[in-house]
């Protein structure tokens, strides 16, 4: 009898151990589990889709007023890729403008747009309209107005479409005014006819001597030197040969002078593209254009694009040793009356460009001169 009952016992005591075992070795697999799915969690590499990627790199610079250069950029847009990119593959997209104000019955718009690098291998463009309701956008970049509204119009590289850039675009109806823009005019007042160093000959007026041309003093219709004055080519001729001699770089004349009639025709097509508003901010009225005097020239190219380059940088600091100034610098729209222009050098003569450079001031602050359309 005591047998079997042992036997019994012996055998509920190995079935409790088995058990035992069986749970023990659960738990054990179950914190292991735990453990690598923690370990996994946080050494797993941060992934990101190619959408979040596109809009960390669309570029809506915040302008408050129109940002419009002559065939510009203000900004160039950064992408968190440019080191590893391939080379000829768009970087970067800047346009003439980033907000527009319209009517609905205003004729249409359209941005001027600079891909980077210049020498992309495809800078084809892609546009699309936020809200076509309000403003529809062709292929080139022609904005139109709808109805009244606000929408974003967007441009993005075919070759790399991580780049993009954007206008903001608020459409008003008829009856309504334009928001007037933030007045840029000199903060000083006119000059009045009590100021001996201010001379006017023929029409031309001098400041100390210096011909003076800007938004106040204009040229009459009929002064045409007939190309660059002979001191200014001859001093532009030494810069060149300078630049390429001291530093390896070519400069050239892209524009240099203007007759009254040539201006007469660029600014009407730079006010028909952009209106007139956006237009007084990097080009002169005719009679207003310094390009007349034939003591201006455009070097390499005119447009932001040059800007910053190592033969902006080379003139802005030379370039006063052959006797020109950079006319229009960085910051000094208030007191120019003009958006910074890198490439617009005015021959003032060695003496006026050496004082001038040295002060840091741009013509008018040095001459206390203002520039304001009357
Ligand atoms: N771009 C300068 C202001 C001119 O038109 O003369
Ligand atoms: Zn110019």
């Amino acid at each position: 009898m005591s047998t079997p009952n042992r036997k019994k016992r012996k055998s509920r005591k190995k079935q409790k151990q088995i058990l035992h075992f069986l749970l023990l070795t659960a738990l054990f697999f179950c914190l292991l589990l735990g453990i690598l799915l923690i370990l996994r969690h946080s050494s797993a590499p941060e992934t990101r889709t190619v959408q979040e990627f596109v809009v960390e790199t669309e570029t809506i610079p915040e302008t408050e007023s129109e940002t419009i250069p002559e065939t510009e950029s203000e900004t160039v847009p950064e992408t968190t890729e440019e080191e590893t990119l391939p080379p000829g593959m768009v970087s970067g997209i800047t346009l003439s403008f980033y907000h527009v104000h319209l009517h609905e019955d205003d004729d249409p718009v359209m941005p001027r747009v600079f891909m980077q690098p210049e020498d992309a291998i495809d800078i084809s463009e892609i546009w699309s309209s936020s809200d076509e309701t309000v403003a529809i956008v062709d292929e080139n970049g022609t904005i139109t107005p709808e109805n009244p509204g606000n929408c974003t119009i967007c441009v993005t590289s075919a070759m790399n479409p991580a780049v993009s850039a954007a206008v903001m675009v608020t459409v008003y109806s008829k009856e309504e005014a334009l928001p007037v823009p933030e007045q840029i005019c000199s903060p000083f007042s006119e000059e009045d006819n009590t100021r001996n160093d201010i001379q006017v000959i023929g029409g031309i007026t001098y400041v100390q001597g210096v011909m003076l041309v800007n938004k106040t003093y204009s040229l009459p219709a009929d002064y045409h030197p007939d190309g660059l004055t002979p001191e200014t080519s001859e001093a532009f001729s030494a810069l060149r040969h300078a630049a390429s001699d001291e530093a390896g770089l070519r400069l050239f004349s892209e524009s240099d002078f203007r007759s009254y009639r040539t201006q007469v025709y660029l600014y009407e097509s730079y006010c028909n593209r952009d209106g007139k508003e956006a237009a007084d901010r990097f080009s002169a009225r005719p009679g207003h254009s310094e390009h007349q005097t034939g003591m201006v020239i455009d070097v390499n190219w005119a447009g932001d694009a040059f800007n910053d380059t190592e033969e902006a940088v080379w003139l802005e600091k030379n370039c006063w040793r052959f006797g020109f100034i950079v006319r229009f610098p960085r910051e000094k729209e208030a007191f120019t009356g003009y958006k910074y222009e890198s490439w617009h050098i005015r021959y003032v003569g060695e003496d006026w460009a050496k004082k001038i450079y040295d002060s840091g001031l741009c013509l008018e602050e040095y001459f206390h001169v203002s520039s304001r359309y009357s």
